[in-house]
C-alpha cells in the first residue's frame, strides 16, 4: 500500500560499510525530496548499525543538508563491524557475538519510521535485507568503490574512485618513464576487477591484473621485456588488491576479527614487484593508491547520480517498495529485490567488453 497522508511521516537513513564520495549527496537528496515534496521528518542513525543497536540517532533538517553535495565521507558516520544478527562485544580481552537484532528493530520501531533507508554496500544490503524479512520497511541504494553490487549496472563512490586511481596512474608514468623502471600502482576492489580494469584502461596501463583472471608470471615479465625490445624502457602495471596468480592465492593484508567479513586485502603489488624485478632485472617500485580512492569530493558523474539515486529512493518509500535497492539498468532506475542485490559479488564477466577493449589496445591482462 502507497504511503498516503503528506503529513509528517517519518524516514530513517544509515549508512554502513566503508564510505566513498557521494554518500552525502544521497542523503541529501533524499532529505530534501522528502521534505519538500512530502513534509517528511527525517532521522539519521549513526554510525551505521551500530546507531540502532544502540539508540543513536538525530533529526536531519532542511538546512543541516545544505552544502553536502560535494563533501566526503558520510555526515553520518558509518562503521564496516556493526551487524546487529552478529554483534561483535568484547568482554575485557575475549570476542563475543551477540545476536542484537531485536534492539536494532525495536529502535526502529520506537522512531515509527515508515522506512528506514539503508546506504551500503553488499554487506550492509545483506543485513538490511535480513531486517527487512524481520518486518523493517526498507529501501536500499547501493554504494560502493568495488562496483561489485549485483542488479545494477554501476555503484556510486565508484567513478570517483576510478578518476583518483587513474589520476595515481597517471602520475606514476611521468617517474616510470624517467627511471626506466616498472612501476606497479595496487588499487582496491575487494575481490571484483572493476576499479583495475576501468582506471588501467583510463591510465593506459601496461598490464592490468584483475581477480578474475589469475595471472601467470612469466606472460607479464614477457610483456614487459618485449616493452624493452620495441624501445619502452619503463611498464606501468596496474594490479586488483584481490588479484591472485595462477595455482596461487590472495593477499590478506590484515584480519578484522569484529568484522562480518574479516578479510582485509592489500599487499600483491609488491609480492608482484619482487617477483618483476626478480625475473626481468628491471628495477621495480609499488605503489598502493589505498584509502585515498575512497576519500575526497565526488566527481561530477556521482554527485548526478548519487542525487539521481537518493530522489527514487524516496519515489520507492511513497510507493512502499520495501525490500528493494534502486539500481540503475541501461538508461533506466530499476527496483532491485535485496536478495537479488545481496547474491554475492558481481564479478567481471570474462567476455566483457572491457576485457574485449583492453585487450585490444594491446594490454597485457596477465593471462
Ligand atoms: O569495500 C570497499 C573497500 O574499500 C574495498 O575496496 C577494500 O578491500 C576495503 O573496503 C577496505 O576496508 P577497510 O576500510 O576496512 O580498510
Amino acid at each position: 500500500m502507497a504511503v498516503k497522508s503528506k503529513k509528517q511521516k517519518r524516514i530513517a537513513i544509515l549508512t554502513g560499510g566503508g564510505d566513498c564520495p557521494g554518500i552525502n549527496a544521497v542523503i541529501r537528496a533524499v532529505t530534501k525530496k522528502a521534505i519538500l515534496e512530502y513534509d517528511m521528518e527525517v532521522i539519521g542513525i549513526e554510525d551505521g548499525y551500530d546507531g540502532l543497536v544502540y539508540n543513536r540517532h538525530r533529526e536531519i533538517k532542511y538546512d543541516n543538508v545544505s552544502g553536502i553535495l560535494t563533501l566526503g565521507g558520510t555526515i553520518l558516520g558509518t562503521s564496516k563491524k556493526s551487524n546487529p544478527y552478529r554483534f561483535a562485544i568484547w568482554r575485557g580481552k575475549n570476542l563475543e557475538f551477540e545476536d542484537m537484532s531485536k534492539d536494532a528493530i525495536k529502535c526502529i520501531n520506537d522512531l515509527n519510521v515508515v522506512c528506514l533507508v539503508c546506504i551500503g554496500g553488499d554487506g550492509t544490503l545483506g543485513i538490511a535485507y535480513r531486517l527487512y524479512q524481520d518486518g523493517v520497511p526498507i529501501i536500499g541504494v547501493p554504494k560502493t568503490i568495488d562496483n561489485d553490487i549485483r542488479g545494477t549496472d554501476i555503484t556510486f563512490g565508484f567513478d570517483s574512485a576510478a578518476s583518483i586511481a587513474t589520476e595515481g596512474i597517471d602520475r606514476v608514468h611521468s617517474t616510470a618513464q624517467s627511471h626506466h623502471r616498472i612501476m606497479i600502482v595496487e588499487v582496491m576492489g575487494h575481490n571484483s576487477g572493476w576499479l583495475a580494469l576501468s582506471s588501467g584502461i583510463a591510465g593506459g596501463g601496461d598490464i592490468i591484473i584483475i581477480p578474475e583472471i589469475p595471472y601467470d608470471i612469466d606472460e607479464i615479465a614477457g610483456k614487459v621485456k618485449e616493452r624493452y625490445k620495441k624501445g619502452k624502457k619503463f611498464s606501468i602495471v596496474v594490479i586488483a588488491e584481490g588479484a591472485k596468480p595462477k595455482g596461487g592465492d590472495i593477499v590478506i593484508q590484515r584480519m578484522v576479527k569484529e568484522s562480518a567479513d574479516p578479510i582485509r586485502l592489500g599487499g600483491i603489488g609488491f609480492i608482484l614487484g619482487e617477483q618483476l624485478e626478480k625475473i626481468t632485472g628491471y628495477e621495480t617500485r609499488t605503489v598502493v593508491m589505498g584509502h585515498l580512492q575512497r576519500g575526497g569530493s565526488p566527481t561530477h558523474f556521482d554527485r548526478v547520480f548519487a542525487t539521481q539515486l537518493g530522489v527514487k529512493a524516496v519515489d520507492m518509500i511513497v510507493n512502499a517498495k520495501f525490500g528493494n535497492m534502486v539500481g540503475l539498468k541501461g538508461n533506466s532506475f530499476v527496483k532491485v529485490p535485496l536478495d537479488v542485490a545481496t547474491g554475492g559479488p558481481k564479478k567481471v564477466p570474462l567476455n566483457h567488453r572491457l576485457i574485449e577493449t583492453a585487450r585490444s589496445v594491446g594490454t597485457c591482462l596477465g593471462g
